[in-house]
């Protein structure tokens, strides 16, 4: 009897062993393997994966969980596609694939040309801008920076101190795209003196060199500067407001304000647009980082990231880059709820509420992923003198029979 039992148990045992290494052999082929560790973790406080300014745009779901659900939508896209690489060759891929072995190679060629500079840009009032707005843009996109210079980009005294303003630009990579890109950035260079354009390629893995070069520029050109806002040109900036709040801060003083995140983790699925092999970053997390949408810093915080950027070896994702910089100088980024560089999340039971109240948008600095359009309409709803937010005091105030309301109405009907 008990030897039965035995030769049972060791007979299901050895079942088991068999169908789990068949199990596993089969997973072994796909590429799901790389990710399994990134989706069976439980997100950390917070960890927010993707950098700000690529985040999904006006995302309908809670904050917290979004980019899980991003990490379980991209692995189920894979585990569609290795299904189908049984019957049918694999579909192309999304992204040209990056080439980080070339990328590695280059990249102690780090230093090019300033080819249209503003030399005089900080040096138009004898004390210095108090705000620099630093916004990277690409060529191409020639309404966005229109509409930035219309609205919240405006140059000259805001709120009674000085706002000056520049474009960081590189080289098109396709120049079939606009043929007249030169002449172009030469015109806007001449008609509003912001233009800083650097003869590198302007690709998503080289804004690192853009960083590196406009923290080069900011030094030597802009040294008198007291805060510099820099940020992506498809975001709406809260101007007043950040001149409210710098207020009180010391410019020769450490300073770095933005959307700060933390133990965000590198992405090891080669299918993402942030995907880094663990021979370029080997560690677990990354170091706490500012998202791109928007980030203030003043004199003091630029010039000690100036030295010590040049002191980290490029990184091909320009955010966390720069999170490596305040790293080496052991600066602790500051968060601040006004900056909403992964847009704006909806409450997902009421989607249509708070999408475009401007009352809600008076309290914050910088709201990410914003069409020219919206841009130009919250600017222009903030900026109409007969904006008066008492919508939003009322829901505040504790409730009151209608006899309030009743009020009001009556000078209306009469
Ligand atoms: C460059 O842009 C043109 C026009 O938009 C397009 O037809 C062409 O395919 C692009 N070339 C590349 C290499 O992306
Ligand atoms: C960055 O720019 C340099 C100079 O134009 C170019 O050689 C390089 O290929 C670009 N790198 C990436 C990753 O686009
Ligand atoms: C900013 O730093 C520079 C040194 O690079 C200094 O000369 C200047 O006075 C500083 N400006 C302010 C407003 O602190």
């Amino acid at each position: 009897m008990r030897v039965r039992l035995k030769r049972d148990v060791i007979c299901t045992l050895f079942l088991v062993v068999v169908l789990c290494s068949l199990f596993y052999s089969q997973l072994e082929h796909t590429p799901l393997t790389g990710s399994r560790k990134q989706t069976h973790k439980k997100p950390a406080p917070t960890p927010r994966i993707f950098p700000g300014h690529q985040a999904p745009k006006w995302h309908p779901q809670a904050e917290v969980t979004f980019d899980h659900s991003q990490i379980i939508s991209i692995a189920k896209d894979v585990e569609v596609t290795s299904k189908q690489a049984q019957t049918t060759p694999l579909p192309p891929l999304t992204h040209s694939v990056f080439d980080f072995k070339r990328y590695l190679l280059n990249k102690d060629n780090r230093n090019f040309n300033l080819l249209i500079n503003q030399p005089k840009k900080c040096r138009k009032t004898p004390e210095g801008p108090f705000l620099l707005i630093a916004i990277k843009s690409v060529v191409e996109d020639f309404d966005r920076r229109e509409i930035v210079r219309r609205t919240w980009g405006r140059e000259g005294l805001v709120n009674g101190v000085q706002v000056q303003r520049v474009f960081l630009l590189g080289i098109p990579k396709n120049k079939t795209a606009l043929a007249t890109w030169e002449i172009l950035v030469h015109q806007e260079s001449v008609m509003y003196q912001d233009i800083l354009l650097w003869d590198f390629l302007d690709t998503f893995f080289n804004l690192t060199l853009k960083e590196i070069h406009f923290l080069n520029w900011a030094d030597e050109f802009c040294s008198s500067v007291k805060f510099i806002f820099k940020g992506d040109a498809d975001v709406f900036v809260n101007v007043e407001n950040i001149i409210d709040f710098l207020e009180i801060y010391d410019p020769a003083k450490d300073l770095f304000v933005g959307d700060i995140i933390y133990n965000a983790h590198p992405i090891r699925m080669k299918k993402s647009k942030y995907y880094i092999p663990e021979t370029m970053y080997g560690l677990g997390t990354y170091p706490v980082y500012a998202g791109g949408g928007g980030f203030l810093l003043s004199n003091s915080t630029m010039r000690k990231l100036f030295q010590a950027c040049q002191e980290v070896e490029l990184f091909p994702i320009d955010d966390v880059f720069l999170g490596m910089c305040l790293q080496r100088i052991n600066l602790k980024p500051v968060l601040h709820e006004g900056f909403k560089t992964f847009g704006i999340v909806k409450p997902s039971a009421a989607p249509h509420l708070q999408t475009f109240d401007p009352c809600f948008y008076k309290d914050l600095m910088v709201v990410h992923s914003l069409k020219v359009a919206e841009i130009w309409l919250m600017w222009n709803l903030l900026h109409n003198p007969e904006l008066s937010c008492t919508q939003k005091k009322k829901v505040k105030r504790p409730f009151q029979w209608n006899r309030k309301s009743n009020v009001k109405q009556q000078p209306k009907a009469g």
